[in-house]
């Protein structure tokens, strides 16, 4: 696999291209270069010092050992995975699945024997309920990957009780063993509770990682892996990104520059940031981005716990799709946002455009043209337009969307919300206010202990006829 780099191109956010009001000064780069020299030390030290062990996953080969045995395992009986999870243990493996394999399978491809992957990652009954009639009469051929760090979220441990209740019903309880995999904390927690007692498979969530910063352990791992996906070059992409993210040098650390450029924004009137993949193989990267940055940065309390209500607002939109849903805005909408897209130079296939009817001369610009040409100058002529109403744009290059490059796309953003975290002088790594809806649904659904709680909840909550129309 070709070692190819993913890069950077901040130029159009400078002031030489959008002026002094909206672009970036010479000198507002370099006060943001000293500004986040701290930071980058800081969040060294951090990891020297084990308190940010997800920065050391791309090297921990324990985790690829374990997860590769499990999937020779496995995969030979496996015609579909169904990942039960949610957030954090959800988005990236919905992400590494639409980056890193066909949009559909080919049947003269090798991979498209690979199994179909669902994530659940809601408790729709329409939906679940669709899904029990779909996978009810194929349970001998599928694999269940029920991933919760606390085993307590209400979603994830409604759906995987069904599942459970299905696969002891239909093939005893040898079978449910055969069929589950549990990726959780290794001592504790009540998912680790539930595998120990019914001898479940496991794989670890490990110790200090958050479930958004877990995607390249075996939360991630196992998912892509027995989908075919090539983890050892994902792992070497995350590591490549590694050596470039760690020097104190801001012009050449893509994390330090992406930060900077990121908080700059936020403190200069733009507190939306836009991410705009042009790849359909990249729209869920954007998905896993958007809880990385919003769980990540969301914060009301800073780390002397003053209040500071800080956050970007994490926006997802792909190209070209969303150039006739969203531009309008972009463009004539307040200026309160920055943009990044994602840009892809080879989609590794093209297709030649058919030729114009004749009674459609006007379409012959079009006619035998790539559409990788027509797809990236749309990239090209979105951005310009933005350009044109002053408002900035990063772009990250992939050479190609593949393991390797994935890898370190995912390494870049996760280094990247470490110094945001720092620039804004918050705890990136917790999610109090999630934990409160975790807890007003345990009350809502009667669990014992939160009775009074449940009582506030609902007076506050209780419709008031006189507001219905
Ligand atoms: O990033 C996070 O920490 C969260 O999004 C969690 O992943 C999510 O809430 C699910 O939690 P758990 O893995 O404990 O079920």
């Amino acid at each position: 696999m070709a070692k190819s780099q993913i890069i950077i191109d901040y130029k159009n956010v400078t002031s030489a291209v959008i002026g002094a009001k909206n672009g970036i000064t010479p000198s507002q780069l370099k006060s943001l270069g000293k500004k986040i020299k701290p930071s980058i030390s800081k969040i060294n030290k951090q990891r020297k010092a084990g308190e940010t062990p997800f920065r050391d996953l791309p090297y921990k080969k324990g985790i690829s050992k374990r997860v590769n045995a499990l999937v020779k395992n496995l995969r030979k009986e496996c015609d579909y995975l169904v990942v039960l999870g949610i957030g954090g243990s959800a988005l990236g493996n919905i992400a590494l699945d639409t980056a890193l394999r066909p949009f559909l399978p080919d049947p003269g491809d090798k991979q498209s024997r690979r199994p179909q992957l669902f994530v659940l990652d809601n408790v729709d009954p329409a939906q679940f309920g669709s899904f029990l009639d779909y996978i009810k009469p194929v349970l001998k051929r599928t694999v269940f990957n029920v991933i919760s760090k606390s085993g307590r979220t209400s979603e994830t441990a409604a759906q995987f009780m069904t599942i459970r209740e299905l696969l002891i019903d239909s093939l005893g309880k040898a079978g449910y063993r055969k069929r589950v995999v549990a990726t959780t904390d290794a001592k504790g927690g009540t998912l680790r509770k539930i595998a120990d007692s019914d001898k479940l498979q496991t794989l670890e969530v490990p110790d200090g990682v958050g479930g958004r910063f877990s995607v390249l352990s075996a939360v991630g791992l196992f998912s892509a892996a027995m989908c075919g996906i090539n983890i050892s070059q994902l792992l070497a992409g995350a590591r490549d990104m590694d050596t470039r993210v760690k020097t104190t040098r801001f012009l050449q650390n893509p994390a330090a520059i992406n930060a900077a450029i990121n908080y700059h924004y936020y403190t200069h009137g733009k507190p939306i940031s836009v991410m705009m993949p042009y790849s359909y193989a990249l729209k869920d990267m954007a998905d896993w981005y958007r809880q990385l940055w919003a769980e990540s940065l969301g914060k009301k309390l800073d780390l002397n716990k003053r209040k500071v209500w800080v956050g970007p607002t994490p926006v997802k939109a792909l190209g070209a799709t969303d150039q006739h849903s969203q531009v309008q805005l972009y463009r004539e909408g307040p200026n309160d946002k920055l943009f990044t897209f994602l840009k892809v130079n080879n989609f590794g296939r093209d297709v030649k455009i058919g030729p114009a009817p004749d009674c459609a001369p006007e379409l012959g610009f079009l006619a035998g043209k790539k559409m990788s040409t027509l797809f990236n100058d749309e990239k090209k002529a979105t951005e310009y337009a933005l350009l044109e109403s002053k408002r900035p744009c990063i772009t990250v290059f992939f050479d190609k969307v593949n393991a390797y490059t994935v890898g370190q796309f995912i390494y870049l953003y996760e280094v990247t919300t470490s110094l945001m975290g720092t620039l804004f002088g918050i705890n990136p790594y917790d999610q109090p206010a999630v934990e409160l809806g975790k807890e007003a649904t345990f009350a809502l659904m009667n669990k014992a202990g939160y009775e009074d709680f449940a009582k506030e909840i609902q007076s506050k909550t209780k419709i008031d006829k006189k507001y219905l129309v």
